[in-house]
């Protein structure tokens, strides 16, 4: 093993992830999730497209400040001003890294509208700036899978000559296959003078769910970056997900003798806070993070697995952060167990926070027999911090449902501090108990996702709701976690209405990505 063989971790879940339709992040998740990229290893975290908003400004500024580890890097479109507002936010880092980037293909140069001779000097001129700003940078030709080869070799040729160290070749629409992914890194790094001195990145969407496959073979062919995000989140079909590379190198030595920085233990806190920030749940069946990828331990296999997990296991789930034994907190668990499990759960918490979170545990154990991890993680996901959750709370609900309609709901929210009651009809308990809400609260938001998943097995299990919510193009989701569905819904709907009211303020109506890759020239 050599240092020939490790593998720069470079995530982008909060900005290409973030990019996703609905994928919002608060301010204060942001920073949450770029700390625990910092803490699990990763070696660069791309914060934010600085450009795009105030707000991407300021959450790639505080990420800068706050990092102790990883490079933090902001991407910036092919000029100036995207560039210099990228160093602005960036600077403050240990290690600061600018990231432009310019469509190359024939389709996306007709976006500029630049012949092959101007993109080519665009280049050369935006790249050059960067390097004067920053040592560290990183240039990609945006669609280079389907650039003309001997194109795409001059511009990388020109953007190493102006001194960019990191050169990463996009899959951005997610067209490659593993042998042709290999074979253009391969040859990009044989056939370009200067290409030795550079680090090769892979970035690959996963359009025909391929994006893991091909950023290995890019990694077997030469490239020593995969840029990813957690859970494969990301517009479209997603990006490569992080979890699956790091795992893949780790569980196939023998065959791919790659190493990364990252603690694979932290994988599954950080994939669950994603897909409560973000709103994107992960599917059961997905590879490493999916609630069924360990199930064979309490299923069909369990004789097998007792023998010998490996009958069974290609991985451990301590591996990736899961609690070998799936202890059962209840009624009788007290406060330092309840620590104890948040804190193998990844959750550390004060003294004040574990008190609120002792009372909330207990409510639940009394209505539910058994309290297993997920319940817990529920738990948390539910227990906000966030200031911005406090203006409207649910205070009281109750609904008629059943056979005979119409179903009515009974509300008192908390306003500012303030009761106030209303009572509505809906088509369904959970429309009629958003109604209510409707009606002390008015507002003109259009419901875009309302999602329900059983946190555990049985019927007293706590039902997850997200709800995500969109007005003037200002997106928030809210999630909320309940064994009574309705309730859920109804706290994950005023969750959701808090978020936007807060977003829309900020943004005085804006969408934060009013700056679109359209203008990339
Ligand atoms: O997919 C893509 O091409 C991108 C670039 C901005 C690197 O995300
Ligand atoms: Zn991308």
């Amino acid at each position: 093993m050599t240092d020939a063989n490790r593998v720069l971790i470079f995530d982008t879940t909060l900005r290409d992830g973030e990019q996703s339709p609905g994928a919002t992040m608060s301010h204060a998740e942001k920073l949450e999730i770029a700390s625990l990229l910092d803490e699990m290893g990763v070696d660069i975290i791309e914060a934010g497209f600085p450009i795009a908003s105030e707000g991407d400004f300021a959450a790639v500024s505080e990420i800068a400040r706050a990092a102790q580890n990883a490079t933090i890097c902001g991407l910036a479109r092919a000029n100036f001003k995207d560039i210099d507002r990228c160093w602005e936010a960036v600077k403050h880092a240990k290690s600061p890294r600018i990231h432009t980037f310019i469509g190359t293909s024939p389709l996306h140069r007709q976006i500029p509208n630049l012949t092959q001779d101007e993109m080519a000097e665009r280049i050369h001129e935006t790249v050059t700036h960067a390097r004067n700003l920053c040592d560290n940078v990183q240039w990609s030709p945006m669609d280079a899978t389907r650039t003309e080869f001997d194109y795409l070799c001059r511009v990388i040729e020109i953007a190493i000559k102006a001194g960019a160290s990191t050169i990463n070749i996009p899959d951005t629409v997610g067209y490659t296959a593993p042998r042709e992914s290999a074979e253009l890194i391969r040859r990009l790094i044989a056939e370009i003078p200067g290409a030795a001195d550079v680090v090769f990145a892979t970035h690959c969407h996963n359009d025909l769910g391929m994006a893991t496959a091909n950023s290995l073979a890019a990694v077997e062919a030469g490239a020593r970056q995969i840029e990813c995000t957690i859970n494969g989140l990301g517009e479209r079909a997603g990006n490569t997900a992080l979890e699956e590379v790091v795992m893949a190198v780790k569980t196939r030595h023998d065959i791919m003798p790659f190493t990364t920085g990252v603690d694979t233990t932290k994988i599954m806190h950080i994939s669950r806070r994603v897909a409560t920030v973000s709103g994107f749940a992960v599917q059961p069946n997905k590879a490493i993070v999916g609630k069924n990828a360990f199930a064979h331990e309490s299923g069909i296999h369990q004789d097998g697995m007792l023998k010998n997990p490996e009958n069974f296991e290609i991985m451990r789930p301590e591996d990736v952060g899961l609690s070998a034994t799936n202890l059962v907190m209840g009624k009788h668990s007290g406060r330092a167990a309840l620590r104890s499990k948040l804190a193998e759960l990844g959750y550390e918490m004060g003294d004040n926070q574990l008190k609120d979170v002792f009372v909330r545990f207990k409510e639940l154990a009394d209505r539910k027999k058994e309290v297993f991890d997920d319940d817990l993680v529920a738990l948390m996901r539910d227990a906000s911090t966030d200031p911005a959750d406090e203006y409207l709370k649910v205070k009281f609900l109750r609904v008629v449902c059943g056979t005979q309609a119409p179903q009515s709901a009974d509300i008192t929210l908390t306003v500012a501090g303030e009761d106030q009651q209303a009572t509505a009809q809906g088509d369904g308990p959970v429309d009629a108990a958003f109604n209510a809400v409707k009606a002390i609260y008015p507002h003109n938001a259009r419901l875009q996702l309302y999602q329900v998943h059983a946190v555990t097995e049985g019927t007293d299990a706590q039902a997850t709701v997200t709800v995500r919510m969109e007005e003037d193009g200002v997106l928030a989701t809210g999630e909320a976690a309940d064994t009574d569905t309705v309730v859920a819904s109804a706290k994950a709907y005023v969750t959701a209405l808090n978020r936007l009211r807060v977003r829309k303020e900020k943004l005085g109506g804006k969408d934060t990505r009013e700056v679109s890759y359209k203008d990339a020239g």
